[in-house]
């Protein structure tokens, strides 16, 4: 069975290329299928953004469609930014301009609590879905460590690690990040929802 993975984040569909290759279903992206869909992200949490993607992408592609909406979220900013994280900053910024900002706003803060986010919603196109979610609790570094990853991974660590997400590879990445977890979980509902839908 084919599924689109609807994002244009690369180090999105890496992991999640990576992580569902485990699984035995067949993943396309949205460029493999000449696909450009740009969803605007309107919900207020990261469940409604993943199930606006999968919807959107589904009906686009007309096939089921994986989405992930995800951020970081600071205990210290109120659990911002949150949904905005991608966008924190404004459209100048780069990965590397937004997590220095986000080091800037943290100076001589010393509550560095923090946790990812991910939902994952997926949509067929009879109108099911699926939603998973998974929760990665770390904490702000002091300074960027490590290349490793995408987006805010240099500044987030892992005090069990003691390294931060920068500094991982990709399957130690996978097996304790939000995303590894949301994924895991989809694909346990996903094993289920095929089982009782065998047409699918
Ligand atoms: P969105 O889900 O497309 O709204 O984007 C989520 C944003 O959160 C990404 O662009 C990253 O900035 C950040 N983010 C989500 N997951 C990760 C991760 O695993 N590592 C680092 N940053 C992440």
């Amino acid at each position: 069975m084919k599924f689109v993975l609807a994002t244009h984040n690369p180090g999105k569909l890496e992991e999640m290329s990576d992580i569902l290759s485990q699984f035995d279903i067949e993943v396309v992206t949205l460029k493999d299928l000449g696909l450009t869909v740009d969803v605007e992200e309107t919900g207020e949490t990261f469940a409604e953004n993943a199930m606006l993607k999968a919807k959107a992408i589904s009906q686009a592609a007309a096939l089921p469609a994986i989405a992930d909406d995800s951020g970081l979220c600071v205990d210290a900013l109120n659990g911002g930014p949150g949904v905005y994280s991608a966008r924190y900053g404004g459209p100048e910024l780069d990965d590397r301009g937004r997590y220095m900002l986000l080091l800037n706003s943290m100076r001589g803060q010393t509550t560095r609590a923090a946790h990812f986010t991910c939902s994952i919603a997926c949509a067929f196109p009879n109108g099911d879905t699926l939603t998973a979610e998974g929760v990665c609790q770390g904490a702000i570094a002091f300074a960027p460590i490590g290349d490793g990853g995408f987006g805010y991974d240099p500044v987030f660590l892992l005090p069990e690690k003691a390294k931060t997400f920068g500094q991982l590879t990709p399957e130690e990445k996978a097996a304790v990040s939000h995303r590894g977890r949301a994924l895991a979980e989809f694909a346990g509902k996903l094993g289920t929802y095929l089982k009782e839908n065998p047409s699918k």
